[in-house]
C-alpha cells in the first residue's frame, strides 16, 4: 500500500468536529511498516491531537521507532504543513533527510525533509546524561 492511499483512506476518519478540519497521516517505518493516524479533536480545544501524532503513537505501540518516510493530507487549497509541535515530534523519530509529503485531496503534493521543517532542530545530544 503506498502512503499516499493510506493518507487518504484514513482521512475521513479523522474527528474533527470543531474545526472542520480533518487531516489524516500515513507513516512508513525503517521496518517497511505503514502506520496511520487521523486528528482528533476535544470540546477542551487544548486537548485535541494531530494527525501526525496519531501515526506517531501508533507506529510506538507497533513496535518501530524509526520514521523512513511520511505523508499528510488535508482538504485544503494548499498542502498543509505539520504544526510546530508535529514537526518535534517527527524530528524525535525521522533522520533530518526524511522525506515529508504534504498533500490536498485535490491531488496538490510538496514534499520537504524534515531537517527543512525543523533546522537546528531540540535533541537528546544537548542534554548532558541522556
Ligand atoms: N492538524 C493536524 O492534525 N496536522 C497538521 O499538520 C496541521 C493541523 C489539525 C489540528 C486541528 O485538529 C486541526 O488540524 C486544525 O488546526
Amino acid at each position: 500500500m503506498t502512503l499516499s492511499k493510506a493518507a487518504r483512506d484514513i482521512w475521513p476518519k479523522a474527528y474533527a468536529p470543531y474545526s472542520n478540519f480533518k487531516v489524516g497521516a500515513a507513516i512508513r517505518a525503517a521496518s517497511g511498516r505503514v502506520y496511520v493516524g487521523v486528528n482528533v479533536e476535544n470540546v477542551a480545544y487544548p486537548e485535541g491531537t494531530c494527525a501526525e501524532a496519531g501515526a506517531i503513537a501508533a507506529m510506538i505501540a507497533g513496535g518501530d521507532t524509526k520514521i523512513a518516510e511520511v505523508y499528510v493530507i488535508a482538504d485544503s487549497p494548499d498542502p498543509v504543513p505539520p504544526c510546530g509541535g508535529c514537526r518535534q515530534k517527527l524530528a524525535e523519530f525521522a533522520a533530518g533527510d526524511v522525506q515529508v509529503t504534504m498533500a490536498t485531496i485535490k491531488g496538490a503534493e510538496k514534499t520537504v525533509r524534515v531537517s527543512d521543517l525543523l533546522p537546528g532542530a531540540f535533541g537528546a545530544g544537548h542534554m548532558k546524561d541522556v
